[in-house]
């Protein structure tokens, strides 16, 4: 790995905590996840912060976090899925981090995001279409970001670690 974190991005759902969590067991390494990080250093959930402040406001507050969280050394960053769509954000994941893109198909990521109540992008917009659209539209910031990619569909964590880690460090 020529760089000194590896930084896990990709849509909502692709599966990027879950992702870092196994990773942290398999490398050793320790897993941060920017989306937690904000709500620890802000006191309020994601979906509170959007509610209260609007998106930019949030949009900020993860630029900052991200900046701060790239300063530290041999982590797995696992972030949020709209960090791409700002090119300084890009900038500072490409300096400081190996960049791996997770991908998932709208109906997988559906399956895995349907429950959910803290993705304030998603809130009233739970469906195929929406997830189809606004995947489209962020296609290209995904690729151009990423070092690597690796398509989650169908596969068991412990595939896509493997996959990860193969790629990553070439093994
Ligand atoms: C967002 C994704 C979320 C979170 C916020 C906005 C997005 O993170 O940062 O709700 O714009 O795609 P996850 O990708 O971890 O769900």
């Amino acid at each position: 790995m020529k760089k000194d974190n590896i930084a896990l991005i990709g849509f909502m759902g692709c599966g990027k905590t879950t992702i870092a969590e196994a990773l942290e067991r398999k490398l050793g390494m320790k897993t941060v996840d920017v989306d937690a990080e904000i709500v620890k250093r802000k006191g309020m959930e994601i979906t509170d912060i959007f509610d209260a402040y609007g998106e930019e406001y949030f949009r900020d507050y993860e630029t900052r976090t991200l900046k701060a969280i790239l300063h530290e050394k041999g982590q797995i960053i696992s972030c949020g899925g709209g960090a791409v769509m700002r090119s300084e954000n890009v900038k500072a994941l490409k300096h400081y981090a190996t960049v791996v893109l997770l991908t998932a198909t709208p109906k997988t990521t559906l399956e895995r995001v349907k429950d959910s109540e803290n993705r304030p992008i998603l809130n009233g917009n739970m469906n195929t279409q929406y997830i189809e659209a606004l995947m489209k539209q962020r296609k290209k910031h995904y690729e151009a970001a990423a070092d690597l990619m690796i398509a989650t569909d169908n596969k068991s964590v412990d595939e896509i670690c493997d996959e990860l880690i193969r790629k990553t460090f070439g093994l």
